[in-house]
């Protein structure tokens, strides 16, 4: 069929029944981008003659003739359309996988439209960024400036950005591979059975068919899919292809095939017989006396503390006497809480292409925050040497925790290796819900005693946390969710009991927070009860007891103990919203004239550790070229900026511009190691590394300037750049070939804060909820790049209020997943979220590089706990349980009025 795309002119062939986006994406339009099936991402969106549509539900012949204008198609020969630029000028974008297609609907607009944008951009999800510079960008659109936007030189743009905006940024599947085949799982029906026989011949038979696998292909060998720097963290106890399914959507195998198609068809048409065993789908079942063993006893080699009490991990630890602490308190409040499970919701799914080399090197490329880490998975399953692994990504479409997990990468290589073809795995949305990692599903229970004064004397925890069918992370979770939480508040008694089980559903992982939003949603509401119980500011309250300089920081024990107080800034977090919110918003008439709507204000602090525990290696290299200078890194880009703080730490450090650093990143055939691009890390530990590596190339310039003509090495106020460009007579020739390697372990480790403040207003009769302030300060030491910092607090705040108000994934009596798809689970829209006034306290950092701490994992853990002080502020409710959405909401407030 005949059309136009993007001005050219193009013959599609598009299958019967194909969609636009699949069509238009075989024919290279990769700046179309897929993020579900079902019409709810909008990262599809082009424009078909003129009007926005999401092309995954448009069939692909209803194009025919048509115009059809992808982002690419947006931008004259010779200038941005003003969309992009505008988003380029307001940072407007984090991983950028909705980008395109946000673009597309945003130039589509009239001025009228963009006066309302919750109506506007409804049809566009952005996870990242929380939807303020979005609506920063468009509104400029109608306020232009008389010229170029003034950049804060602090704060550039990340090297991608240009490459963004025009769609042509690749992320994993932009790359067509000739001869790629397409592997496509089977997925269990059941949460609990085992696989009696697999009867392939039907699907084998479909046309098209190259492969099926099952557990009888799959190696024996038990790794966890969990990534952390000490393999032993998370307990081994997942098989590629396992012959216990132990969650409805588990693997029960794989077809590959040439195409999708084939592959799906081979899928249904395996005949797979099971002999079901009992399923197990609350923790509470799994703790129950003769409930189900999940992992069997001969697992105890994986490192399961208890698997005939489906226990993963514990810990019961008690410092000082808190059961006399309580007896002699003034006042003592106590709650049990729940935390719902969570998606993380990255637009783009996970997905990856594995392939063998001329040089017998399997070959995986994939989205994920772990590169080299997958590369250590892939070696220990399937029994490869390094050398004969090589990982690497492209651009990552987001990932929260969500990407540090081998999900697909394992597989794909396995089928590659068995046919020495290229093959590619993606999941669709669906299976983002019942195939990947959730957040921790917890229990929490929370005991606090304080003098009449307001000093905190005994905190006690007991926590009940769900890892699911697979232990990905559950004791790291549970450990980190004690650790930082209670280490927070200076109370000298802290009892913890906390418990991580197994039950047979879809495996919880890695989520932004890594367990501390659970726990401090709980221990901040309970705290907040006892400084309205005696009359004391909550923001005071919490001045009186958090940590200071030399206080100890008493949690639950780790084993290691190399925090320190690099810096201190949560002192001005505390001041930043107490100010923020004495200043009076206006306030909508018919909320102040309506009696049926109650005001009310919430606070809540929270602390991270500016790295995890017990290791967080990385390095980087810096060399001098023509053109600059490259600076090798281990991390993977995926939204969270850190290739543009890497850029500008190295050019920092070399007196120069981060122009003229090119960064080559994430590759396991580039760099020895890096740990991976979590727990806010890619600044503070790969940032360390760079810094070291680029003030070693520096020092060696100035040494090497210094023997050549015969001066002291500190005797000119040169910088190494000037030197290079020549400045000093000496140029590049003189220095070429050189370069300098740095490298970190992450230890120690500094602390950062974050405190969040909300004013609402709760309408009672209906439930619905207004935040009219939501206020964030952050202790991020030296903010390197303003504008990316405020997005990741942004975008945390985003996710903490999503948590609170609206995002869950619920299971049915099958124990599967009765809302997979991001309508039913209500990933947050542009209406749904309010503007966040963002503070940086004023710290440098003495163990951070060019004085920074982290900041993307931390913001979003005091949001649900400020939401539910300031609902309880409003309504003289306590919501115990999120998400607080607007029927409870409604439920509790009828309640006690007595309706
Ligand atoms: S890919 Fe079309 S709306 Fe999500
Ligand atoms: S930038 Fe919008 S989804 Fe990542």
């Amino acid at each position: 069929m005949k059309l136009i795309v993007d001005d050219a002119a193009t013959e599609l062939s598009p299958r019967p029944g194909q969609c636009l986006r699949t069509a238009l994406r075989e024919a290279g339009h990769q700046g179309v981008k897929k993020g579900c099936d079902t019409g709810d991402c909008g990262a599809c969106t082009v424009l078909l003659d003129g009007m926005p549509v999401h092309s995954c539900l448009t069939p692909a012949f209803r194009a025919e003739g048509s115009r059809v204008t992808t982002v690419r198609g947006l931008a004259d020969a010779d200038r941005l359309h003003p969309a992009q630029q505008a988003f380029l000028d307001h940072n407007a974008f984090q991983c950028g996988f909705c980008t395109p297609g946000m673009l597309v609907t945003v130039a589509s607009l009239d001025q009228a439209q963009r006066q309302d944008l919750p109506r506007a951009m409804k049809g566009n999800i952005c996870r990242c960024t929380g939807y303020r510079p979005i609506a920063d960008a468009i509104a400029s659109l109608d306020a232009p400036l008389p010229g170029p936007a003034a950049r804060d030189p602090a704060s550039p743009l990340p090297p991608a950005a240009q490459a963004v905006v025009t769609g042509t940024v690749p992320y994993t599947l932009d790359v067509p591979e000739a001869g790629i085949l397409h592997l496509k799982l089977k997925r269990s029906p059941h949460a609990h059975a085992r696989i009696v026989a697999i009867d392939a011949s039907a699907a084998m038979a479909v046309p098209g068919v190259r492969l099926v696998l099952t557990h009888a292909d799959a190696p024996a060998r038990l790794y966890s899919s969990a990534r952390h720097q000490r393999l032993t963290d998370s307990p081994d106890d997942t098989r590629i292809l396992d012959e216990v399914v132990r969650h409805v959507g588990q693997r029960v195998a794989a077809v590959v095939a040439d195409t999708l198609a084939a592959a799906e068809e081979g899928c249904e048409r395996l005949h797979v017989e099971y002999a079901l065993l009992p399923p197990v789908l609350t923790p509470e079942e799994a703790l129950a006396p003769g409930a189900p063993i999940i992992h069997p006893k001969d697992a105890a080699t994986a490192r399961i503390e208890q698997p005939e009490r489906n226990i993963i991990a514990s810990v019961h630890e008690e410092h000082g006497d808190t059961e006399a602490a309580f007896a002699s308190a003034d006042i003592v409040r106590e709650g049990s809480f729940r935390n719902q499970r969570m998606q993380h919701g990255h637009l783009e799914t996970h997905a990856s292409i594995a392939w063998v080399d001329e040089n017998d090197v399997l070959t995986v490329r994939t989205s994920t925050q772990v590169p080299f880490l997958t590369r250590e998975a892939l070696c220990h399953v399937l029994a490869l040497p390094r050398d004969k692994v090589r990982v690497f990504c492209e651009r990552v479409g987001g990932g929260f925790g969500g990407k540090q997990e081998m999900l697909t990468e394992d597989i794909a290589a396995l089928a590659a290796l068995k046919l020495r073809r290229p093959v590619q795995i993606e999941f669709t949305r669906e299976e983002q819900f019942i195939g990947a990692t959730c957040r921790h599903a917890m229990r929490v229970r929370v005991k606090a005693g304080a003098r009449r004064d307001g000093t905190l004397t005994a905190i006690a925890l007991d926590i009940l946390s769900d890892t699911g069918a697979y232990g990905n992370f559950g004791p790291a979770v549970m450990f980190h969710a004690t650790n930082e939480s209670i280490a927070l508040y200076r109370a000298p008694n802290k009892k913890v009991d906390a418990v991580v089980v197994y039950t047979t559903t879809p495996p919880a992982g890695a989520f932004r927070g890594f367990g501390l939003g659970q726990v401090n949603f709980a221990l901040e509401q309970v705290l907040d009860e006892i400084a309205r119980g005696l009359g004391i500011d909550p923001i005071r309250f919490r001045e009186i007891n958090v940590i200071r300089p030399g206080d100890p920081m008493i949690s639950t024990s780790l084993a290691v103990h190399d925090v320190e107080y690099g810096s201190y800034g949560l002192d001005q977090c505390l001041a930043h919203v107490r100010d923020a919110l004495a200043v009076r918003e206006e306030v909508p008439e018919e909320i102040l004239h309506d009696p049926d709507w109650s005001q009310g204000e919430g606070v809540a602090a929270a602390m991270i550790d500016s790295a995890p525990p017990l290791g967080h290696a990385a390095q980087a290299r810096v060399a001098l070229t023509a053109e600059g200078y490259e600076l090798i890194i281990g991390t993977a880009e995926f939204g969270n900026g850190s290739t543009t703080t890497h850029g500008q730490i190295a050019a920092d450090a070399l007196g120069t511009t981060p122009d003229r650093v090119r960064i080559r990143q994430s590759d396991t055939a580039i760099l020895g190691h890096d740990t991976g691009a979590f727990g806010s890390t890619g600044t503070t530990i790969a940032g360390l590394a760079t810094e070291r590596a680029a003030q070693s190339l520096a020092a060696r310039l100035r040494d090497e300037a210094a023997r050549q003509t015969g001066t002291a090495p500190g005797e000119w106020s040169l910088t190494p750049d000037a030197l290079v460009r020549g400045e000093m007579r000496l140029g590049l020739r003189d220095f070429a070939p050189l370069s300098a390697h740095g490298e970190v372990t992450g230890s120690p480790r500094s602390v950062c804060f974050n405190v969040h403040g909300f004013r609402i207003a709760v309408h009672r009769p209906t439930g619905e909820l207004r935040i009219l302030r939501s206020i964030h300060a952050a202790d991020a030491g030296r903010v390197i790049n303003g504008a990316q910092c405020r997005g990741q607090v942004e975008g945390g705040v985003a996710q903490g209020i999503g948590a609170a108000l609206f995002e869950a994934i619920r299971l049915d009596g099958t124990g599967a997943v009765s809302n997979p798809n991001l309508r039913g689970y209500h990933l947050p829209r542009l209406g749904d979220l309010p503007r966040t006034e963002v503070f940086f306290a004023d710290t440098y950092d003495r163990l951070g590089p060019m004085g920074a701490k982290s900041m993307s994992e931390s913001p979003f853990n005091p949001v649900p706990a400020a939401l539910a002080n300031a609902l309880a502020d409003a309504t003289g409710v306590r919501f115990r349980e999120t998400p607080f959405s607007r029927d409870r909401i409604w439920r509790a407030c009828s309640e006690a009025a007595g309706a």
